[in-house]
């Protein structure tokens, strides 16, 4: 078999189908359009709408080589030298055109005939009653029944999850000979050990698997295939592990370079945990690289989370190999090298994806250690304790909340130790926590406990909300709250809570505040102004304070501050407008955090690895005033949940839709799914522009930003501000910084002229400025200054050096909160034994501080201003000593 590197193999592989008529897709993305997947984790994922019969296909058959990553085992990554989370599946896709026997047949003349495997080395296995396939096998391909095995639902079915399609497959083995065996009498196709390697999976996907486990038929009998690149390569470079190939040598050998050790390709359980290590960091450098060219941004869940948990474990293998400071980025470059053909993305994205593991590496870098240091302690208390070895629940929550311990590192640290950790103990802290949070927000809203709402959730009618449309409404009042609890009525000047069978009223959800405005009772004998309201499950509570007594039962008039309403919508539009924008402008990987829109601002956080420049924000507003002036009208719909996707409606991860959602639309610029409140057309928000850009924690930006009315007004602010400054400054508005920056300077000089003329005065009367004394036959001079820069001092000592000799001069000068000393010695002095760096430097010490320099001038200073006295007291018999020696 002729030797081939894995990129040929993959060429090879597309080549050959696309001979066979297959349209060519490049790699889909890694994050799947899929909500019941967190990654892509196989070839068919980005068709399977074409499977279910959704969508027509482009094409009749197709063939991709795909990124995928498969996270089920991650701890045993790189403890084996068999598991990868980063892989790419050598796959080819048919919808209703070929099936079994050509998907048989070509698969067999790839191996055999294209790559070259010797065909005596191939076994194949079917589903037990599939005689199709071992129909196909026996009599067109011609292996002998012996070499065709029979595997239950087991090993020869293929389910892409819980639900969606699945069907009975063909996998193709390949023996690589009894040395790989484990010499059990049944080793065998199917045995657990090395020599029968299973490299290809072809699945006849023919059902689609419901929620409840029964299978219907799809309208269509599919193929779908998944042959892992890696392992063939492996097979084709007749190396023993995926690791040895030269997918994978590069980064291997990188590490091992590094950390001067040699790779042995030993499993962790055969005692070598640098081998260990090393596979852990080239297969997870594989993983965070492909994850962040694909957009996902270390979080706290989803995506993001599986991201983080990677990054952090290979940065603990990096230190247990002696790594110091961040190293993962150190592997983008030799992956552009080894895969950046086909996959352009790593190049492309190489700055972002770089800064992003440096921000994520050293933000966890300063905690590792001490989180090391917490679980070493824990670990060696446990083992000594005699007791259960078991880590309790709050240090494995410190190691994640205080630390940023993925739970799964802890685990993993802990089983290498033979400890287990309190599972439930963790989830009761995490919890805890989650309590804290819960109700420092609430008690914001209300003092009442949450089952009162319940109760009253589980007994009224949903509230229906108007609002959308309408800005009053008439309703009826169903239930009441006072601070107490439930009433039947409220009390004048008394703040209580009321839910309506109807509202226009919207209420705070999606980061938008609630609407405010008043209720009318009993014919507008009754006002109400309404504070608050807020959703309760289905409810909608509407926090108010009536000037006289409402009740339970009472017709009520609603009326919405729709100025304030206005404003808002305003800014919600904006939000789209400006979410769309950043990823134009900045890129793909920008993904919507958290958003407040209020009457006064919107703010919007996104991730993104580092502050925006000036011109990336120009280029924001100027994206987002473009569509505003364009003045297109907002399209508003409900659909499906997956029509909504399928129209590329942007959501939030974690937000829970219906199976019926609202998207909000501007035709040919922004979808998104939003409950919200929004405007006509877009040329309703007025000027936007952006106020603030600040960081929000690791890899998150924010924006606050106006529109309408706001932005009128601060662009009154600012032209009242210029207005006075060029008034005060005398200037106009055209040279108004050349203004400020000629006064600036002139008070420099200002301030350096008023220093001279100081020292004029204090030297020509130096006299009055120094007290003097003898000391062993020289002049000490001693003057205490207060504002005089330290050069200046120098000044005037050498003014005072040449009065008498032989003298010493000591001066010190207050400058804000600081000492600062000088000490001079003329030649005479100096000769007598006298050591001005021998004074300074014991007299800062004195004085808190340092200082030092040669016998005849040194310079110094401290804080400690309560001893300046005595200090410059000390002086006298230091000199003194100097002279006796
Ligand atoms: N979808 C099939 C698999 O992943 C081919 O094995």
């Amino acid at each position: 078999m002729q030797r081939r590197g894995g990129k040929e193999l993959r060429e090879l592989f597309v080549n050959f189908w696309q001979q066979k008529g297959s349209h060519h897709y490049p790699s889909f993305s890694l994050i799947p359009d899929d909500p019941s997947l967190l990654f892509t984790i196989a070839g068919m994922v980005p068709f399977k709408a074409y499977y279910l019969g959704i969508r027509a296909p482009e094409y009749p058959h197709a063939v991709t080589c795909q990124k995928c990553v498969r996270t089920n085992d991650i701890e045993n990554v790189g403890r084996t030298a068999r598991h990868h989370t980063f892989f790419e599946m050598l796959g080819n896709f048919a919808w209703g055109s070929y099936f079994k026997k050509e998907a048989i047949v070509w698969g067999w003349e790839f191996l055999t005939e294209v790559v070259g495997l010797e065909p005596h080395r191939l076994y194949a296995s079917v589903y037990q009653d599939d005689e199709e396939a071992f129909g196909a096998w026996h009599s067109l391909v011609g292996l002998p029944e012996a070499r065709i095995l029979r595997f239950g639902q087991e090993e020869n079915y293929w389910f892409m999850g819980e639900e969606g399609p699945c069907g009975p497959c063909s996998e193709i083995y390949y023996d690589r000979g009894e040395n790989y065996g484990c010499s059990s009498p049944t080793c065998g196709v199917g045995c657990d050990c090395d020599r029968f390697m299973e490299i290809w999976n072809l699945v006849f996907t023919q059902y689609d698997r419901q929620k409840n486990g029964s299978l219907s038929p799809l309208p269509r009998s599919n193929i779908d295939t998944g042959m892992g690149l890696e392992r063939l390569t492996s097979i084709v470079q007749g190396v023993d592990t995926d690791y040895e190939t030269d997918l994978f040598m590069p980064l291997i050998e990188y590490t091992c370079k590094k950390a001067g050790i040699r790779y042995g390709g030993n499993s962790a359980n055969a005692g070598n945990k640098n081998d260990m290590a090393v596979r852990v960091i080239a297969d997870h450098a594989r993983s965070v690289a492909f994850m962040l060219a694909d957009g996902v941004l270390p979080a706290n869940d989803g995506p993001g989370y599986v991201l983080r948990r990677l990054l952090r474990r290979a940065a603990r293998y990096g230190r247990l190999l002696g790594f110091e400071g961040g190293f993962l980025r150190e592997y983008v470059p030799i992956l552009i090298d080894v895969m950046g053909d086909p996959y352009r993305e790593l190049a492309e994205h190489r700055l972002t994806i770089e800064e992003i593991i440096d921000v994520e590496e050293s933000r966890f870098e300063k905690t590792l250690m001490q989180g090391t240091d917490l679980f070493d302690a824990e670990a060696a208390r446990l083992k000594s304790s005699g007791g259960a070895k078991l880590l309790p629940g709050d240090v494995a929550f410190a190691l994640y909340d205080t630390y940023g311990f993925p739970l799964e590192l802890t685990l993993e640290m802990a089983a290498e130790q033979g400890i287990s950790v309190d599972r439930k103990g963790f989830e009761e802290a995490m919890e805890a926590q989650r309590q804290r949070a819960r109700s420092k927000s609430k008690q914001k809203k209300s003092s009442l406990s949450g089952d009162v709402y319940t109760d009253l959730e589980n007994e009224l009618p949903a509230t229906v909300f108007t609002g959308y449309s309408q800005c009053r409404g008439r309703a009826r009042i169903l239930a009441l709250l006072t601070g107490e609890g439930r009433g039947e009525k409220g009390e004048p000047g008394k703040d209580c809570e009321l839910v309506l069978d109807a509202t226009p009223f919207y209420a705070e959800r999606g980061g938008e505040v609630g609407d405010t405005g008043r209720i009318f009772a009993e014919d507008a004998e009754v006002t109400m102004e309404v504070m608050d309201v807020v959703p309760h499950g289905p409810l909608i509570t509407h926090r108010v304070k009536p000037d006289g007594v409402v009740k339970v039962g009472m017709e009520v008039r609603c009326e919405v501050d729709d100025r304030r309403r206005g404003a808002i919508r305003r800014n919600h539009t904006a939000t789209h407008l400006l979410h769309e924008a950043l990823g134009r402008v900045l890129g793909g990987h920008v993904r919507q955090a958290g958003s407040l829109v209020t009457d006064r601002i919107l703010r919007f956080d996104f991730t993104h690895h580092s502050p925006l420049s000036g011109e990336h924000i120009a280029e924001v507003e100027r994206v987002v005033n473009e569509q505003i002036l364009a003045n297109v009208a907002l399209e508003v719909t409900e659909c499906g949940r997956d029509e909504a996707r399928q129209r590329g409606a942007k959501a939030l991860f974690d937000e829970k839709y219906g199976d019926v959602v609202r998207v909000v639309a501007v035709p040919g610029f922004s979808t998104e799914l939003c409950g919200g409140l929004h405007v006509r057309a877009t040329g309703d928000i007025g000027l936007f522009k952006i106020v603030r850009e600040e960081s929000v924690g690791s890899g998150t930006r924010r924006i606050s930003a106006l529109t309408g009315m706001n932005t009128l007004e601060l662009l009154q602010h600012t032209s009242l501000l210029i207005a006075r400054l060029t008034g005060a400054l005398s200037a106009e508005e055209s040279n108004l910084l050349a203004k400020a920056e000629a006064l600036l300077d002139e008070n420099r000089q200002l301030q350096r002229q008023l220093q001279e003329i100081r020292v004029k005065e204090l030297t020509r009367n130096t006299d009055s400025a120094f007290e003097e004394k003898e000391v062993g036959g020289i002049l000490l001079q001693t003057g205490k200054f207060s504002q005089i820069a330290p050069e200046t001092l120098r000044e005037i000592g050498d003014k005072a050096k040449a009065r008498r000799t032989p003298t010493v001069v000591v001066l010190a000068s207050l400058v804000d909160q600081n000492c600062h000393l000088a000490v001079m010695a003329d030649d005479a002095a100096v000769k007598k034994g006298a050591n001005a760096g021998a004074i300074v430097k014991e007299t800062s010490a004195l004085l808190g501080g340092r200082g030092g320099g040669r016998p005849n001038m040194a310079q110094g200073g401290g804080k400690d201003l309560a001893r300046l006295d005595e200090a410059l007291l000390q002086i006298e018999s230091l000199l003194m000593k100097q002279l006796q020696k």
